[in-house]
């Protein structure tokens, strides 16, 4: 055993925050070994494999998304022991109420995951994305204009933030006399969690439904529209019916909105941070880029397949089953590694490079796949082209604050200290504003 290998099997990839900056060394080294591996230290299988990454995200008959968020980490009430032979479809659901966030569609099956999800995929409809994003491009310019003449920001707080609370808020139609609100509610609510332990979620921790808030602000907004119909946006959330045609309950629609804040935030911020950040380090590839900007939705492709911002998320196994030929008894715990998947060098070559141009880079699972692959996927890439086109129109060279992060051989980032998410703490930026400022 070398010593990086003894290093390695040392830390709990879950409990540790040895893997915090870089998590990739280890997701190799575990690849190396076997694409689905179980893990000493809390007898999690590791699935670092693109093809088995795959298979499981589309075979919720064997693998349950129960829970998909938190793993064993929140406290797990289904008594698992026992049963590792089973079929333990009916145990689940006979537990399911008591699960965390058991009541959001991240950790629903079907049939119900089917039915919530066709009523989340009525908010979110093509013409609706369309006219949302011509809301982007003007959104962007105005969050531009409040730092501009500075030549400096921290992107965070002073753009990414805001501007993803502002978008997933116009494509709901929240009233603009209440988005102001919404930004400084759902911006402390993330700061808060950010901070949270290695973990990010921890037995106790989690409270049942965290996006109380949301729940009743959307429930009113529901209510309100079924008595008094305007024809705004809103007023069609408050008509969407299940796919049998039955009308949901105020707080069923109320919950499929508040998921996509829940969902859009964090992500689309540490994806637009990411996006950026590279652009700093890498001053040849934001020269190419601002030359042809028709190489800018590619070179967010492979942002998300190498920094994707979801680094992995959990499904518990149904029954006894194997996958890469590696034997599964019922009740395990499975983590899909995102982040390991997209650097699988059997799909992706040199995967370890950054290539703006890569050809395949789209195929990544960033945003998952199957039934629960992400709905906001082309929010999330309309926001980070639209921020690079406008950065790049209101400035000449953007940097990386070298007074925060340090010089370009000896940078200093910090990263999210969770094992769901990856993605820096904060970004500061430099810049030179263009003559004209953001219009
Ligand atoms: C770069 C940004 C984003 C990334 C990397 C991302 C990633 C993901 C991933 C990996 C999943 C699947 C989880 C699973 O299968 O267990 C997912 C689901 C989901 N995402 Fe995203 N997401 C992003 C942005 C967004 C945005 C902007 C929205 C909303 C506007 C959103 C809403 C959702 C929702 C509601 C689900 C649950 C879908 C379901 O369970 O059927 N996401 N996302």
């Amino acid at each position: 055993m070398n010593d990086k290998t003894h290093e390695f099997e040392a830390h709990d990839f879950f409990r540790s925050d040895r893997f915090v900056n870089d998590p990739y060394a280890y997701f190799d080294y575990l690849r190396e070994q076997a694409p689905v591996l179980r893990e000493p230290h809390q007898g999690i299988y590791m699935v670092t494999g693109f093809e088995e990454a795959l298979e499981i995200y589309n075979d919720p008959e064997r693998f349950s998304s129960c829970m998909s968020t938190t793993g064993p980490f929140a406290g797990c009430p289904i008594p698992l022991k026992g049963h590792e032979k089973d079929d333990i479809s009916a145990l689940i659901e006979e537990y399911r109420d008591q699960t965390p966030f058991s009541d959001q569609l991240p950790t629903m099956d079907p049939p119900a995951h089917t039915d919530h999800r066709s009523l989340l995929m009525r908010l979110i409809t093509p013409v609706r994305l369309k006219q949302n994003e011509e809301y982007l491009w003007g959104l962007a310019d105005k969050q531009i204009a409040t730092f501009l003449s500075t030549g400096a920001c921290e992107f965070m707080g002073d753009f990414a933030q805001p501007f993803a609370v502002l978008a997933v808020s116009d494509l709901l139609g929240v009233p603009a006399e209440d988005r102001i609100q919404f930004r400084k509610q759902l911006i402390r609510q993330e700061q808060e969690r950010g901070g949270a332990g290695v973990g990010g979620v921890d037995e106790g921790e989690v409270q049942h439904s965290p996006l109380e808030w949301l729940y009743d602000t959307f429930s009113t907004y529901i209510e309100d529209r079924r008595r008094n119909p305007s024809g705004d946006i809103l007023t069609g959330l408050a008509q969407a019916t299940f796919p049998d045609g039955s009308v949901p309950q105020a707080i069923d629609v109320a919950r499929v909105a508040s998921n996509l804040f829940a969902a859009g935030q964090e992500t689309t911020v540490r994806l637009l941070s990411y996006a950026f950040q590279l652009i700093g380090d890498r001053p040849e590839i934001q020269q190419r880029l601002r030359a042809d900007r028709s190489l800018i939705p590619n070179f967010v492709e492979e942002c998300l397949r190498f920094e994707g911002p979801v680094k992995g998320d959990f499904r518990l196994a149904k029954k006894p089953t194997q996958v890469g030929g590696v034997d599964i008894p019922a009740g395990s715990f499975l983590y899909i590694a995102n982040s390991a998947a997209n650097r699988d060098s059997r799909q992706f070559d040199n995967p370890g490079e950054f290539q703006e141009d890569r050809a395949n880079a789209r195929l990544h699972v960033a945003f998952g796949r199957g039934r629960h692959a992400c709905p906001g996927a082309p929010l999330a890439r309309a926001e980070a082209v639209i921020s690079l086109n406008r950065m790049f129109e209101h400035t000449s060279d953007i940097r990386i604050d070298e007074a925060v992060h340090g010089p370009a051989d000896a940078r200093r980032y910090s990263y999210l200290p969770t094992f769901i998410l990856r993605g820096l703490t904060h970004l500061n930026l430099r810049f030179d504003p263009l003559p004209g400022g953001a219009r």
